[in-house]
């Protein structure tokens, strides 16, 4: 029997390779290598090395390669079996064997298929009977045909405690304990009391596997009620996280080059197989696992990920993004369809038609693409603290990706990406329908203002770039500095002439700059109140609301109207310094990673422009 690569892993993981490796070769750590005199052949300077995070030896004299096995192998003269044994002792664990125990519980699995096909068999009859009238006007009702019920055999679990257990205890050599290991009946924990079927007036939906054996069931209650579905518990047949429902016939589709498409339930793969799209499949009720994601690339290298178009549709497709990344190699990918709001596949189809269904699957979307729009979608690209940001969020999805080529596109798309979107203002691709990311109001671009100056690249602007290469502060200091003023109105003597030259970014804001201003110029005994009442009365009520809020107010203690004035101007100061000089150093180090990426002459002006900025100290903002 082949010993299970997962043990393998388990035993090089367990295993220091430089641990081994020292108890015959003498090594010096050198960066992330170990290296020595090779034990493979003869040498005076050491050409051996080992690289513990790869896993293995390489010799640059003899060519000498291999893991932690064949190092064993080679230098103890074992074979592969006994070289796995003897390390695995050593880190204590036992190498599985092939034991009476397994052959049996082989045995037993063939017996429970046979149990499992017996169960389906007796809840599908049932549908015919006068006990499973209403499930069947029930699954007539949801719009099922009677073709679509059989291919999929579905049934009925009558409403009582011992429905199929009598039916098939007894029959074929069926026992209790059988169904009991099938999941089929429930022991109560007090064994004076009798065991009862687990599904109860329920319609059954027949899991099978992708040989087309049944494993395992679903049980829906006819209407409203909790649960509203059952499953079988996990069995020596049934491990949910590793099957999906409805694959043995989506694979055939999938091959005759159908989609394979993950629904979120077994009705809509059901609903969407009757409507034609044969290669529908649902993950168990749970979230879509990395053995699901890996059985689904065996059957095709793009499967289209089908989501519903609410919040918890949302999240999943949040999830199973994630968890994709560190699955997905050059070849094998995903894409993500995002149905409307409160529908879902099956009501999809059967309320707008297959056409609909089909519409949505030809939107599909990379999964480059919804991660971008996930992480863009509200992010603030308008300054370089909000690009760096978005910048590196996108970097963390990407560094889960574990083939370098593809990981490498991944971070060449979204930089490209950020620099369009910034560039261009509105940003991507992809926008428009389908696109659930996206939030409704977020500050992608603010309010207001022409911003003529936002491209530094602009043709021909030429050596104007210098003084147009304004860097764009953040917000939230902007927020800071001027509700300092606001609830300081006494600070106006110190701060006005710093405050005078500055312009804020944000449009909204620096209106308010300059109103209050004005109006403090205009009168310099007003104190906050009088203040805060002349700008809501000229129409900043609104913004005033959100910067006085404790939220607005939130990291700046010292601008709180109760703060005295020396903390009050200290901290101005402070947030003023760092307002003038923190968008620069970030521009600074996005212009250098542009930079290194693309060496482009774009790239290098870019950069030189900038420094010149930081050593001839802040071009002031001229207006
Ligand atoms: P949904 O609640 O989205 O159900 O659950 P659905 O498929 O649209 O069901 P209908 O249309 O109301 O009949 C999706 C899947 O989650 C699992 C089932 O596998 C279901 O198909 N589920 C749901 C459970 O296991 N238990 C539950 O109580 C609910
Ligand atoms: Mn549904």
């Amino acid at each position: 029997m082949a010993i299970p690569s997962q043990f393998l892993d388990e035993v090089k993981h367990r295993t220091g390779l430089s641990d081994v490796v020292g108890r015959r070769v003498r090594l010096a750590k050198k960066g992330h290598e170990h290296s020595g005199l090779c034990p493979f052949h003869k040498e005076k300077t050491p050409s051996f090395t080992v690289n513990e995070s790869k896993g293995f030896y390489h010799c640059f004299g003899c060519g000498a390669h291999g893991s932690v096995f064949d190092f064993v192998m080679e230098t103890e003269g074992l074979n592969f079996r006994e070289a796995v044994e003897k390390l695995a002792g050593e880190a204590g664990l036992s190498v599985p064997q092939e034991r009476p125990e397994d052959r049996a519980r082989e045995e037993r699995r063939k017996t429970l298929y046979d149990v499992t096909e017996a169960a389906a068999l007796f809840f599908q009859s049932q549908l015919g009977q006068p006990t499973g009238a209403g499930a069947l006007e029930y699954l007539k009702d949801r719009g099922l045909t009677n073709q679509t019920l059989s291919d999929f055999r579905l049934g009925f679990a009558p409403d009582r405690r011992d429905g199929l257990k009598a039916a098939l205890i007894g029959k074929d050599g069926i026992t209790e304990e059988m169904l009991l290991g099938a999941g089929l009946i429930i022991q109560p924990e007090d064994r004076n009391r009798a065991s009862y079927d687990r599904f109860r007036g329920r319609v059954i939906f027949p899991i099978l596997d992708r040989r087309g054996r049944v494993v395992a069931f679903g049980g829906r209650i006819l209407g409203d009620g909790e649960p509203k579905y059952l499953n079988s518990p996990e069995t020596d047949l049934f491990h949910k996280g590793r099957l999906l429902y409805a694959m043995e016939k989506a694979q055939v589709a999938a091959r005759s080059g159908q989609a394979l498409i993950v629904t979120e339930g077994y009705m809509d793969a059901i609903a969407l197989n009757q409507a034609g799209f044969e290669g529908a499949v649902a993950p168990l009720g749970t979230a879509l696992t990395e053995d699901q994601l890996i059985e689904l690339w065996k059957v095709a290298p793009e499967p289209v990920l089908c989501f519903d178009g609410d919040n918890a549709g949302v999240r999943a497709m949040a999830r199973a993004s994630e968890r994709a990344l560190g699955l997905i190699k050059p070849g094998l990918g995903l894409r993500f369809a995002s149905l409307p709001s409160g529908e879902d596949p099956d009501t999809l189809v059967r309320g707008q038609g297959a056409d609909a269904f089909k519409a949505i699957l030809d939107a599909a979307q990379p999964l480059s693409e919804v991660l971008w729009q996930m992480e863009a979608g509200n992010a603030d690209t308008n300054t370089p603290e909000g690009r760096a940001g978005l910048q590196k969020n996108l970097e963390e999805h990407a560094r889960r990706i574990e083939d370098p080529t593809l990981r490498a596109h991944f971070l060449a798309n979204f930089k490209d990406r950020i620099w369009a979107r910034r560039e261009g203002g509105s940003g991507g691709q992809g926008g428009g329908s389908g696109n659930t990311f996206r939030k409704k109001s977020g500050r992608g671009g603010w309010p207001g203002r022409a911003q003529p100056n936002r491209n530094v690249f602009a043709p021909g602007e030429g050596t104007n770039a210098l003084k147009q290469a304004k860097v764009e502060p953040s917000r939230k200091r902007e927020e800071i500095l001027i509700v300092t003023l606001i609830t300081h109105p006494e600070l106006f003597d110190d701060l006005c002439e710093r405050f005078g030259s500055l312009s804020f970014y944000a449009s909204d804001l620096d209106n308010l700059r300059q109103e209050a201003l004005k109006t403090l110029a205009g009168d310099q005994a007003l104190d906050a109140e009088g203040l805060q009442g002349h700008l809501r009365q000229s129409g900043y009520a609104e913004i005033l609301d959100h910067l006085l809020s404790s939220k607005g107010l939130q990291n700046a203690f010292f601008a709180r109207p109760d703060a005295d004035m020396e903390t009050a101007l200290e901290g101005w100061e402070e947030t003023y310094t760092l307002y003038r000089q923190s968008d620069l150093r970030a521009e600074i180090l996005e212009a250098q990673q542009l930079l290194a990426a693309e060496k482009s002459a774009e790239a290098s002006e870019r950069l030189r422009i900038l420094k010149s900025q930081e050593h001839g100290a802040v071009t002031k903002n001229a207006k």
